[in-house]
């Protein structure tokens, strides 16, 4: 009896015991997954680069690597998450040699607008970049307070493989802005720069940013474009990753898609890259667009200019029919100021299809398919 009750006394004593080491261990575990917690969101995800795509191996051919014993730990990635950002920042800028500057202009055109190509292949680390991504540029000089100038922004014309197909340079489409003030004639800092540099000056790059411009990875899609002036610079890039011959050799993309182009332009002289988007058109007439809206030559049904969103009016009910299919993507370059008219145009067509543009375009834009660069 006695000792009975003395094991229940002993046992009952030892339960602080159990309590107390149960509780070291549950803290210590505790104290060691906020720990990781931390950790995880303190550090900063790496600016990693993409190498330009090698050629692969067929989708359905099985991998020739032997697949791993153990399994691997479960990454999820983020989307878009391996496209290269910030490579160089404006405190490390990049010092690239122009290549080439040449006009895209013809005679008889309004103002001045160039291709001008970088050489890129000294950087390191690599300034690699994709299509629809800008650079900055750092034009030389120093502003009225005396400090350096800013950096601007250009859309890279460019694909990853650049002009030459050897994946080191990258090209721009840039116009001079020049505007009047006060009877005088005033030039843009940057673009009279860009527009004015020749072939081997340096120019300080950074970059390459923005992710909103991508093209879909899928090679059945549907690709809009609605362009004018420069905003046609990502939309060559495009254009190129789609139906230049030796640039698909080497991306191994096979577009097999609809593109259809929307350009805005002053006067037909001053049609960029026409001469390319005229061959894309002979060699791919089932899977290439081209609409132009030339406004000082010719007339919407008002009597105004003729402007883009004019274009897109006539062409609703295709366009909606396209929009309507889930793989096609929409990407709006170029003026600002053209986006509360193509806004108009859209709420007009999408209602001639019974669709509300207000309620799709944010589905659009939430489903990834909407997509606007305006400066
Ligand atoms: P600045 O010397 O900086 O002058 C611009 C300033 O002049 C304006 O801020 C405004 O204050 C004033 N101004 C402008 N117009 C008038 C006017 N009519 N009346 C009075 N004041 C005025 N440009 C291209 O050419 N090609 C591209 O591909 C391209 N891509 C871009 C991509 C992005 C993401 C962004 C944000 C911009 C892009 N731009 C592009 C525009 C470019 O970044 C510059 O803004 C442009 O070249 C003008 O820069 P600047 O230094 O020449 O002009
Ligand atoms: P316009 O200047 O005749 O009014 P660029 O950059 O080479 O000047 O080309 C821009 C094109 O976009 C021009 O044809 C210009 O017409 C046109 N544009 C100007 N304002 C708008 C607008 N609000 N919406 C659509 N297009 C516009």
């Amino acid at each position: 009896m006695y000792s009975q009750a003395k094991v229940i006394a002993g046992g009952l004593a030892h339960i602080p015991v159990v309590i107390a080491v149960f509780y070291f261990i549950l803290t210590t575990f505790n104290k060691r997954a906020l720990k990781f917690v931390e950790e995880t969101k303190t550090k900063k995800p790496e600016a990693k680069a993409v190498e330009p795509k090698k050629a692969t191996a067929s989708k359905t051919e099985a991998p020739k690597t032997e697949a791993p014993k153990t399994e691997a730990p479960k990454v999820v990635k983020k989307k878009h998450a391996d496209v290269p950002v910030n490579i160089y920042r404006p405190k490390t800028p990049y010092e690239g040699t122009v290549i080439e500057n040449y006009s895209l202009l013809k005679e008889g055109a309004i103002g001045r607008v160039n291709h001008i190509t970088f050489d890129l292949k000294d950087s390191d680390p690599f300034l690699n970049y994709v299509e629809g991504q800008s650079i900055g540029i750092m034009p030389a000089g120093e502003d009225a307070n005396g400090k350096p100038h800013k950096l601007r922004l250009y859309s890279i014309a460019s694909t990853r493989h650049g002009d030459n197909f050897n994946g080191n340079t990258v090209s721009l489409c840039v116009r001079q802005l020049q505007y009047e003030k006060d009877g005088e004639t005033i030039n843009g800092v940057c673009s009279t720069y860009l527009c004015d540099i020749k072939p081997g000056d340096k120019v300080k790059i950074t970059g390459p940013v923005g992710k909103e411009m991508l093209l879909p990875d899928e090679e059945d899609a549907n690709i809009v474009m609605l362009a004018t002036g420069t905003g046609i610079a990502p939309m060559r890039a495009y254009l190129r990753r789609m139906f230049e011959p030796t640039e698909k050799e080497k991306n191994n993309w096979n577009f097999k898609g609809k593109a259809w182009l929307f350009m805005g332009a002053p006067k037909s002289a001053n049609l960029l890259y026409e001469e390319d988007l005229q061959r894309y058109l002979t060699n791919n007439p089932d899977n290439f667009k081209y609409t132009k809206a030339i406004s000082r030559e010719q007339q919407n049904t008002k009597g105004g200019r003729m402007y883009i969103q004019d274009r897109v009016l006539e062409s609703a009910n295709e366009l909606f029919n396209m929009i309507e299919d889930e793989k096609t993507h929409i990407y709006l370059c170029g003026l600002k100021g053209m986006e509360p008219g193509i806004d108009e145009a859209m709420t007009k067509a999408a209602e001639e299809k019974g669709l509300n543009w207000s309620e799709l375009r944010p589905q659009l834009k939430k489903a990834g398919r909407w997509h606007v660069e305006t400066y």
